[in-house]
């Protein structure tokens, strides 16, 4: 597989990320109210990261992380810290299924628990979403309960440190 590059998300993405949020695979999976990308892109809270993944310098992925006990609009609350929760979609369908999502999934749990105080990071898909359901589990993360978040069925998945560990996405020193 080709090597991928991973930035961090400016706003010149905007127009990009646009154009993926009207694709059917993102439409159906994501839903768009949540990402103002005019504002979001500009700031860059303490709470977040939001990346891009290349693919011989052709932007293929989107993925988010954030603090969710730290998040502003309390999303994920009450939760306690050590969490993270990521998000994540591939734009071009012809990148679909050719195992990037997998390899930036690895990348993205390893920068999570390289920080020594995260101790679950969690996936909020929804709840018709049985493909990504099994794309998750493969990676490691459990089904942990349903969960009605800002109106939408979801099924979050969680992924600990001691399964992180066994899957080598951290090490046991950390
Ligand atoms: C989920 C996703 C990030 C996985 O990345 P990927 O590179 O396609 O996945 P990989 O090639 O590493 O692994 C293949 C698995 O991904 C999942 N997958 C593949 N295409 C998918 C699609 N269109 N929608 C949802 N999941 C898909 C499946 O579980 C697939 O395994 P399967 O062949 O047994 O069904 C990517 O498919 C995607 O962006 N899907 C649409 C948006 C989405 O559902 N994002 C997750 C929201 S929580």
């Amino acid at each position: 597989m080709s090597e991928l590059n991973y930035r961090l998300a400016e706003a010149s993405d905007q127009p990009t990320l646009e154009a993926w949020d009207a694709l059917p695979h993102v439409a159906a999976n994501i839903p768009d109210d949540a990402w103002d990308w005019a504002e979001g892109l500009r700031q860059r809270p303490h709470w977040r990261e939001q990346w891009i993944a290349e693919l011989e310098g052709r932007p293929i992925c989107f993925m988010q992380v954030i603090d969710p006990a730290e998040e502003e609009s309390g999303y994920w609350q009450p939760i306690g810290s050590g969490h993270r929760a990521i998000d994540i979609w591939i734009g071009p369908e012809d990148a679909l299924g050719q195992g990037h999502g997998s390899a930036m999934m690895a990348w993205m749990l390893r920068r999570c628990f390289a920080a020594s105080d995260v101790h679950t990071v969690l996936i909020d898909p929804l709840e018709s979403n049985v493909r990504a359901h099994r794309f998750y589990q493969r990676l490691g993360f459990s089904p942990i309960g349903r969960r009605r978040l800002e109106g939408l069925d979801c099924l979050i998945h969680a992924l600990d440190r001691t399964e992180a560990i066994r899957r080598k996405y951290a090490s046991a020193s950390a």
